[in-house]
């Protein structure tokens, strides 16, 4: 069941995690990814910090502009379709996947393997992306700021890391805001991919044994949570949400009580992660990229 803690004046928000709930309130018009900030002062607080994502020219990005915007879903069906190339993507992105497939099968790579995804990631969008020390570092810089509290929030942005790293991400994205999306926030759930097969492949002969949709299905992670504000009070399904709660999707939790691959990109709703078929794809490659070495040296 939806958790809600409403403390007057400064809190109101509803935790969902069950599978059937959260795709009831993904789905409600009601329910949006632009925050008022209204209903406490974390309502207002989280809203600031994730007003900081947008284009030197206030450009949103991806994945915090609504259902009914008409160029964001331009945009996810845009990419979408440009990512439904997979054998030629994958075909581009093969040195970094032999990288990370070394990694797997040996626990040791000549970068660090967040630089690697971060560039395999970056190359879907450009064949020249180069990913560096500095690149991931700001990429990190962005997924704390996303995660902390107000204390250390303060010190990211009160130091120029924040913005520091937005420039540098968006540099590197060329003004692409789903790049910048891809590059510095969604990446991080291939990384936990990537360190969970590592994990898987150090025991016993599980490299050779375990097909890659089967290590896939096992590694792959969804976003620990999404963000979303109900404008008014609505019920949507099950859960009821006052108006202007923030809503916090726990997307990781709902995954593991349904644990199929669409689910993690939420495949299926008006936000589908317009990368759903080449991350998978992308996955079992590192394993296969894993065991073919397993191969080759036998
Ligand atoms: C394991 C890896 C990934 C997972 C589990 C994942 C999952 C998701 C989820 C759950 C959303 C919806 C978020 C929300 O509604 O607030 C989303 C949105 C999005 N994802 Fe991914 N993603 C991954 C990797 C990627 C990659 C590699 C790219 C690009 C190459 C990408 C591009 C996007 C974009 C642009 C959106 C926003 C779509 C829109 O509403 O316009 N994602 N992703």
């Amino acid at each position: 069941m939806a958790c809600t803690i409403t403390i007057p004046g400064i809190i109101r928000l509803v935790l969902v995690k069950k599978p059937d709930e959260m795709v009831a309130v993904n789905d409600a018009s009601m329910v949006g990814r632009s925050l008022s900030g209204r209903g406490g002062v974390m309502n207002r607080w989280i809203a600031a910090k994730l007003a900081v994502f947008r284009a030197p020219d206030g450009d949103i990005w991806p994945a915090f502009r609504d259902q009914l915007d008409p160029l964001r879903a331009a945009r996810q069906a845009a990419l979408e379709v440009a990512l439904s190339n997979v054998g030629p993507l994958l075909q581009r992105i093969a040195p970094e996947i032999v990288e990370l497939g070394s990694y797997v099968r040996n626990g040791v790579a000549r970068r660090n393997t967040g630089v690697i995804v971060q560039q395999a990631v970056g190359r879907l969008f450009f064949t020249d992306y180069a990913a560096s020390e500095e690149s991931y570092e700001a990429a990190r810089t962005l997924q704390t700021w996303l995660s902390a509290w107000p204390l250390r929030a303060y010190r990211i942005r009160r130091s120029g890391a924040l913005q520091a790293s937005l420039d540098r991400i968006m540099d590197l994205s060329r003004g692409d805001m789903a790049c910048a999306h891809a590059t510095a926030l969604a990446m991080e759930n291939l990384v936990k991919s990537v360190e969970l097969m590592r994990r898987l492949a150090r025991h016993g002969d599980n490299l050779a044994k375990i097909e890659p949709q089967d290590a896939l299905a096992h590694s792959l992670r969804a976003p620990v949570r999404v963000v979303r504000e109900a404008r008014d009070e609505v019920r949507a399904g099950p859960v009821w949400l006052p108006s202007r709660s923030l809503v916090l999707l726990a997307v990781e939790s709902a995954r593991r009580q349904h644990p199929v691959p669409s689910f993690a990109f939420f495949a299926s709703a008006w936000n589908r992660c317009p990368a759903h078929s080449i991350v998978p794809a992308l996955l079992a490659g590192v394993w296969q990229a894993a065991r073919a070495d397993t191969r080759g040296r036998a």
